[in-house]
């Protein structure tokens, strides 16, 4: 099977290649991009030993961007255990409906990813259940109990891609050290979820604020952004590679910058609500907008978009946190944390990002797709030919009103249902099969 994907404005950060063209796929591979203007059968189109042409399937994408496949460095599909807030399966058809070809599910299952043999069962699952690639992150910590390290070498020869304990944090730092020269010993990424637990259980809502006013707990940016200080100052001692998830204040985009720029080998992400919305939209008592880290100030949402335009913060990444609606019906301090984010980031970063000129094109396609491949040393995030054919599509005029009862995940927790947006995901083709498509959706 051939697929041919003409007249799109081709993106490749990878090459830095903007322009338009066509994309050929064969075999699973891209085979050639062929720019505008220049014959368009690629040359040696068929393999050897092949007499028959290949059936092709031609994709218009006038008008659209041809982007490497996105790749999430950052969900949580609930599968083992909490089957009812999503599956492996929901959640892969999630992230292919958002664009996603690739993504990274976080270990809070139950039971924890922290196992060689559960790593293992992860990968052997998604071979029959997930349309996109899955991979598997392991935790710092058996059970994510904070006291024992896990067998991050056999988890790494299973086919964990990093370790996190994202949820929490490991608040013992000596045994965190420890965690992170262990997998600075196995060059592999540790993802850090940055929260103090004890700051966490002080924050009470402060007198007088909007924030209580609102009813949301009084989380303080200073339980984020202790935790960065600790960890960039661990990673600087061990060399380890320290990734921070969810970056939700200026003081951690500042010190992010600082540390990469004295050579500590961090990277960063920002999730989509965290550049979009401050804790002033959030609606009295809306559980749909509380997730942690939480919504935060202007002035921080305005650090995390200039740290992206810079690429002191390398990626965007979802936090996807899909939960039932019997959970976010509870009162506002009780309701989990989290919200959906796998089939709203692409419109967000086009609608906030690339229209309001933080970002080009070419730079979204390398903090959604190029950057967080590279960050886990993996050949998707490319159109080079010959690279694995993980491509998406998107319309970036097209223009509508985001519709959580539309969503392929099971969670509707979005504080962005009924919202504005440009940017729409029309194919997301991973391994060379299209997995999803906008228009036979519209015609179910
Ligand atoms: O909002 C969040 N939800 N933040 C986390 O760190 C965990 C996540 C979850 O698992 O629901
Ligand atoms: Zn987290
Ligand atoms: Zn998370």
């Amino acid at each position: 099977m051939r697929i041919r994907i003409e007249n799109g404005r081709v993106l490749d950060p990878a090459s830095g290649r903007d322009e338009i063209g066509t994309v050929w796929i064969q075999d699973g591979r891209i085979q050639a991009v062929v720019p505008a203007g220049q014959p368009k059968e690629p040359l040696g189109e068929q393999p050897e030993g092949r007499d028959m042409p290949a059936e092709i399937q031609e994709i218009d994408a006038a008008g659209c961007w041809v982007l490497p496949g996105l790749v999430d460095l950052h969900v949580h599909f609930r599968d083992p255990g909490f089957i009812y807030k999503e599956t492996l399966a929901t959640g892969a058809r999630a992230a292919a409906r958002g664009g996603f070809t690739a993504v990274c599910p976080m270990a809070n299952t139950n039971p924890v990813v922290d196992t060689p043999e559960r790593v293992a069962e992860l990968l052997k699952r998604a071979e029959t259940e997930s349309v996109v690639r899955i991979l598997p992150i392991g935790a710092v910590t058996k059970g994510l109990a904070g006291e024992e390290l896990t067998d991050m070498a056999g988890m790494k020869a299973a086919g964990a891609v990093a370790f996190s304990e994202d949820g929490k944090t490991v608040m013992n730092a000596a045994l965190y050290r420890k965690g992170l020269e262990q997998a600075a010993a196995l060059d592999m990424v540790v993802m850090d979820h940055c929260e103090d637990a004890n700051l966490l259980k002080e924050s009470v809502m402060r007198e007088g604020t909007p924030a209580e006013a609102r009813r949301v707990s009084g989380v303080s940016h200073a339980s984020e952004d202790v935790i960065t200080a600790r960890d960039i100052l661990l990673a600087r001692e061990t060399g380890a590679r320290l990734h921070l998830c969810h970056v939700s204040t200026g003081a951690s985009a500042r010190m992010a910058a600082q540390a990469k720029a004295e050579g500590v080998r961090l990277t960063a992400e920002v999730c989509p609500h965290h550049f979009t919305l401050t804790y002033e939209d959030i609606p009295q008592g809306d559980t749909n907008f509380k997730m942690a880290p939480p919504l935060r100030e202007k002035e921080d949402v305005e650090a995390l978009r200039q740290g992206l335009k810079t690429g002191a913060l390398d990626v965007i990444s979802t936090d996807h946190a899909p939960h039932s609606e019997e959970e976010k019906a509870r009162p506002y301090p009780e309701a989990p944390n989290g919200i959906v984010g796998s089939e709203t980031a692409v419109a967000l970063a086009v609608t906030e990002l690339v229209e309001t000129g933080v970002l080009t094109p070419l730079e979204l396609a390398d903090r959604m797709s190029f950057r967080p491949a590279q960050i886990l040393g993996l050949p998707y995030g490319t159109l080079r030919e010959g690279s694995p054919a993980d491509v998406t599509i998107v319309d970036p005029a097209a223009e509508y009103v985001i519709d959580k009862n539309q969503f392929a995940s099971k969670g509707r927790n979005t504080p962005f249902h009924g919202r504005q947006v440009r940017g729409k995901v029309l194919y997301t083709i991973v391994d060379g099969k299209i997995v999803y498509a906008a228009e036979e959706e519209e015609h179910d």
